[in-house]
């Protein structure tokens, strides 16, 4: 088949772009390995930028971002036992929204479907060739596990971390700029009211936890453990106990867990994000670290600039915005990895930490909480940056 983009991936980097795209008369293909049903019910990220949630507002009538999603001012830094709230909305005049990454997903993708998008599912991308020529080319396999072969005049991949387009425009799928830490999130989905009015970022002499929410009777909740943590290894009574004891202060509303697992945390940044015509968008071109919530919203902020280039490529065929694609991207992925590295390491227990860095930490976060310059670094790095202009 041909067509004029073909896009490597429906989450929520590739359905946008689609979008965008065709709001600028450009056709487009997205293929996805996974269904419709794993696209949409898998829980990822929670948390969106202000920008994130004005772009889902303009391009879709029927979002339910502001009816299911609900805003956030500001966010409370919890350690040596005393909360203190950063207050968003005072300090930058901006927030953020708490609305499940899979809920933005099935506005996307029924909104894309009505408007007769072409989106495959169960369809595997395998390569690309021809990725410097004007026709590169998708090779895939489909659900039936026939070949398929997509001409375009551009290829996106927007096909997450483990991306196959990576490979194409990087040399190689791994490589590239990479970090690890020796912190990892156990992750838990509870039938509980919410046990705060706000998301409680917390340091504990014990290490980290997270106090989020996913609706009135739904919590999601994080503590720092150990990267190799089986996520069956412990019982609700110990999950409890642990989150519990990193909240001091807070009574969490405690309910059935029905959702668990582990998230190991690593940064990466691929290389190169452009040859010729083929790019990569979102986690396939960058993962941060989880705290702090940027990836999702990263995602869409390299889709706002790859749309615009593309439509100087195709409307006018005016190749500069891409030629400066990557430079722009890579402009706003370098402040995220530091801004998810920075709330990472000053809200964690590393350890072996000696007695010098837990005083430094706590000497760190005191110096955030009681500057006003501060709190609002933090307000707009959270919040979000201004989103990427030409
Ligand atoms: C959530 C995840 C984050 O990484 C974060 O910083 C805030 C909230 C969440 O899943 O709710």
């Amino acid at each position: 088949v041909h067509t004029q983009v073909a896009i490597v991936g429906a989450g929520p980097a590739g359905l946008v772009l689609s979008h965008l795209l065709a709001e600028a008369g450009i056709e487009s293909i997205v293929i996805d390995r996974r269904t419709r049903e794993e696209i949409e019910s898998t829980i990822r990220a929670g948390i969106l930028e202000q920008n994130t949630v004005e772009l889902l507002r303009r391009i879709d009538p029927a979002t339910r971002v502001d009816t299911v999603g609900q805003r956030h001012d500001g966010i409370e830094l919890r350690f040596d036992g005393e909360g203190h709230r950063i207050d968003f909305s005072a300090l930058v005049g901006r927030s953020v929204w708490l609305h499940p990454q899979h809920e933005v997903l099935k506005d996307l993708l029924a909104l894309r479907l009505s408007l007769g998008q072409d989106i495959r599912f169960g369809v595997t991308a395998d390569r690309v060739d021809d990725a410097e020529s004007e026709s590169p080319r998708v090779l895939a396999t489909d659900a039936e596990g026939e070949p398929l072969e997509i001409v375009a005049g551009f290829v996106v991949g927007a096909d997450g971390s483990r991306s196959v387009v990576r490979a194409t425009v990087s040399g190689a799928r791994d490589g590239g700029y990479f970090r690890e830490y020796p912190f990892a999130w156990f992750g838990i989905l509870c039938e509980a009211p919410p046990s705060a009015d706000e998301l409680i970022y917390s340091n504990s002499a014990e290490g980290f936890a997270l106090i989020s929410q996913r609706s009135p009777e739904v919590q999601r909740m994080y503590f720092q453990c150990d990267p190799d943590t089986d996520p069956a290894a412990l019982d609700d009574a110990e999950i409890w106990r642990t989150l519990q004891s990193r909240v001091p202060g807070t009574e969490l509303h405690e309910g059935p867990i029905f959702q668990r697992d582990v998230l190991r945390f690593r940064s990466s940044v691929a290389r190169r994000l452009r040859a010729g015509r083929t790019a990569l968008v979102g986690d396939a071109a960058h993962t941060v670290p989880p705290t702090g919530a940027k990836g999702m919203n990263l995602a869409i902020a390299d889709v706002v600039l790859l749309a615009d280039a593309l439509e100087a490529l195709f409307g006018v065929s005016d190749e500069r915005p891409l030629d400066s694609f990557e430079e722009r991207a890579l402009s706003r992925i370098w402040k995220a990895q530091h801004f998810s590295w920075w709330m990472t390491n000053m809200l964690h227990v590393a350890p072996g930490a000696s007695d010098f860095d837990r005083r430094r930490q706590l000497g760190e976060l005191r110096s955030v909480v009681e500057s006003e310059a501060g709190r609002a670094y933090l307000a707009e790095g959270y919040t979000g940056w201004p989103m990427p202009g030409r």
